[in-house]
């Protein structure tokens, strides 16, 4: 009896916490939990491991919230990493570029680092020229669980963020699920709740290349947007929801990422390359529907984005220059990866009109966003 539990137990879910980078053993399907490093204050960061039954892997840390890497096959089923990444918990602690983090308390920019709510201003810091950009929770520690879930190995993380960090209003309690499932889909459901009247805007900021090297300029890219929003020259937008037909914007049919970036521009100019927010045709959604798609060529490898969120920035990596060296010592160049990252749009505190990112006491905020990894011929 007990050895049939035990066998039971095995091939479920597994969570060993093994001391030191290498898991002694890795099971086939469940999470392992190692120790990362420590960051400056003497705290140990640990990663957990998701895999799935066909061996596609995840390492996210409890610092940050960082997806630390993506492992899938290729078209010859291949395994490799499809993400840019640190090899230390120290690269995550002084890194300013949100490589693979869970981004919050709000995702992109507020402009001149201010909003008012019911009359009431709440200034932020200024950390990207005038403007607010991203918030802390990739840099702190986030409470981490690993579990079954339900369809697949995942992890649990909650924070608190405090009423008054970063100068933000209200007690934000966090939560985000990450779960591997068997169809190699990385599923990030997101909810958060308020003791007082805030703002609120989630995503991950994973660096993508398919390829697991080189630039991402002949992937392929379909969106699922007629309208993007333009910005000022601080990457603010302008208020105007834009049609992309007849735009290097329009990527409604599957196109190089690389086949219009350097064409004569303003919004190109501007973002010095694709750093925009795309309107989702189908707004906010109760289940997701897809958003993106990404298809690296060379190696066959597509990455689906399905999302609940009204819209997703793309960011090109214009502002990688090569003086990162993440992962192996490789070093990060410009244009090396691609974020595709939900969201609600940029500014949206300062703008009535776009989908409202107000949370209130007594409702839940929840988003769910999807990558699915495949494969082609
Ligand atoms: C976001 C922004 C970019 C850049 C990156 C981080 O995607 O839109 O402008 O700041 O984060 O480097």
């Amino acid at each position: 009896m007990r050895i049939k539990i035990c066998v039971l137990l095995l091939m479920g879910f597994t969570a060993t916490i093994v001391a030191g980078r290498t898991p002694e053993k890795s099971p086939t399907l469940g999470v392992t939990k190692t120790v990362f490093g420590k960051t400056h204050d003497g705290r140990e960061a640990h990663l957990f491991t998701l895999s799935n039954k066909s061996g596609m892997e995840v390492v996210i840390s409890d610092f940050g919230g960082n997806v630390v890497s993506i492992k899938v096959p290729d078209r010859n089923g291949k395994m490799g990493d499809v993400i840019l990444g640190y090899d230390t918990v120290g690269g995550y602690e002084t890194g300013t570029s949100y490589i693979g983090a869970t981004v919050g308390r709000y995702a992109n920019r507020i402009g001149g680092a201010k909003f008012s709510l019911d009359g009431k201003e709440f200034t932020l810091p200024k950390n990207d020229g005038p403007n607010h950009l991203h918030g802390v929770f990739n840099k702190v520690f986030w409470d981490a669980k690993p579990g079954p879930g339900k369809s697949g190995p995942s992890l649990h993380l909650h924070y608190l963020s405090k009423d008054g960090e970063e100068g933000y209003p209200g007690n934000l309690s966090v939560d985000v699920t990450f779960t591997l499932t068997n169809s190699n889909e990385l599923k990030m459901e997101y909810s958060a709740t308020t003791d007082k009247k805030t703002v609120v805007n989630l995503t991950n900021h994973c660096y993508f290349n398919l390829a697991g090297s080189g630039n991402i300029l002949e992937n392929k890219l379909t969106l699922h947007a007629e309208r993007f929003t333009p910005v000022d020259a601080t990457l603010i937008p302008t208020g105007e929801l834009r049609s992309v037909a007849g735009t290097p914007f329009d990527f409604r049919e599957s196109t190089a990422v690389g086949a219009r970036i350097e064409q004569d521009n303003e919004q190109l100019k501007l973002g010095h390359g694709y750093d925009h927010n795309w309107v989702l045709d189908p707004g906010i959604t109760k289940t997701p529907g897809l958003a993106a798609s990404l298809y690296d060529p060379s190696s066959g490898r597509t990455l689906e984005v399905w999302t609940t969120e009204p819209g997703i920035q793309i960011y090109t990596g214009n502002f990688l220059d090569g003086t990162i060296h993440g992962k192996g010592g490789q070093v990060y160049e410009r244009r090396s990866a691609i974020c595709l990252e939900t969201q609600h749009f940029p500014d949206s505190p300062n703008y009535p009109d776009f989908p409202s990112t107000t949370l209130v006491p007594g409702k839940t905020f929840h988003s769910v966003t999807i990558y699915k990894f495949s494969a082609r011929k």
